[in-house]
């Protein structure tokens, strides 16, 4: 079955031809970073108005790349949610549009489902049940994974995503948006041990996550340091960053695995392209014994192959949207469509 998968949940318009789930026939992204970085983020009005000027090429390309025309295709896919609500609404209509014209049915995916799913792209032979680890711009959370369609949310963070946590540190030490990638770059050069900074914990829960307090003491001992005249060594303080969140996480996540009886352990969203955090869990699998799962660096980041992949077994399940169908800005993952 090959599935038209369209994403346009934040800065990023994707549209992919994905096949049974698993092979990626052709995969586009028009990323608009680029003109976000002079903004220092995202800006939702000018994310709409790109994807509404280039979805068209977007998909037509995906078609083109997979050698196929609209009727070859025997389902839409569209994310419908989590992310801006008016980015999200270009990509739904476009591809509610596509359905009625093509009178083939349309299928939404939540966009973190999508990000998991990522995995199945890069390991052919995985399958739930098993253990993730979500760590995106916008997400941080431990989640069961049961089945294909069937999600329990075991952790997940109290304030700021471990993604936003990187880029508000990296603009701290100086860099553009969006961070991520630039502290990884940074910390790769530094060393470790020279700042102390804090690994905070949620009372009463061993898989909670909390950020905030994190971030805001990169950004205190900055400040600081600039007001006593004293330089900072940008890429020792992205090195203890790094490996304090990468700390972080693989903790509450090696200790959900203990608790949840896990055997296999995947990890999802933009953050698990970060060096520090692959690392720290490779290491830590193999010390504990768990089968570790890591998404292609290509499809780490926001991509449409993944919700395409996604929408496969959504199809499975028997989702299916009719012409109502809207943008959702926040959902949780484990609510299914409907
Ligand atoms: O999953 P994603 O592409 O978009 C969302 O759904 O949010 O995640 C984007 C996040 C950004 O915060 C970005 O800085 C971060 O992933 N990121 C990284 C790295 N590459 C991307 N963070 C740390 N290290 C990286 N190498
Ligand atoms: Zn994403």
């Amino acid at each position: 079955m090959k599935i038209l998968a369209i994403e346009s949940s934040c800065d990023e318009t994707a549209a992919s031809v994905v096949e049974d789930g698993r092979t990626v026939l052709s995969s586009v992204i028009n990323s608009q970073v680029v003109e976000h970085q002079q903004y220092g983020g995202v800006v939702p009005e000018l994310a709409s108005r790109r994807h509404t000027e280039n979805i068209c090429d977007v998909v037509e390309q995906s078609l083109k790349d997979a050698n196929m025309t609209l009727q070859d295709v025997d389902a839409i896919a569209v994310t419908y949610a989590p992310g801006l609500i008016g980015a999200l609404l270009v990509g739904v209509n476009y591809a509610k549009g596509l359905a009625l014209a093509s009178k083939k049915p349309l299928i939404p995916v939540h966009h973190i489902r999508g990000h998991i799913a990522a995995n199945y792209l890069s390991h052919p032979e995985l399958k739930p049940p098993f253990l993730c680890l979500v760590a995106s711009g916008g997400h941080s959370h431990i989640i069961w994974v049961e089945d294909y369609t069937t999600f329990q949310i075991i952790g997940q963070t109290r304030d700021d995503a471990a993604g936003e946590a990187f880029d508000k540190a990296a603009r701290t030490l100086g860099f553009p948006y969006p961070g991520g990638i630039y502290l990884d770059a940074a910390a790769q050069q530094g060393k470790r041990g020279t700042y102390h900074l804090p690994k905070p914990k949620v009372h009463g829960s061993d898989y909670d996550f909390s950020f905030s307090g994190l971030k805001t003491a990169v950004i205190n001992m900055v400040h600081n340091a600039k007001q006593k005249g004293q330089e900072i060594e940008v890429n020792d303080l992205a090195a203890d960053f790094q490996g304090t969140v990468a700390e972080i996480l693989t903790t509450h996540l090696m200790q959900a695995a203990c608790d949840y009886h896990a055997k296999k352990i995947v990890v999802a969203g933009g953050v698990s392209a970060n060096s520090g955090l692959r690392s720290a869990l490779t290491e830590a699998c193999k010390e504990q014994g768990y089968e570790l799962y890591l998404p292609k660096l290509s499809l780490c980041g926001d991509n449409a192959a993944m919700i395409g992949s996604q929408a496969y077994y959504e199809y499975l399940a028997g989702v299916r949207a009719g012409m109502d169908l809207n943008g959702v800005a926040s959902i949780p993952v484990n609510v299914s469509y409907r």
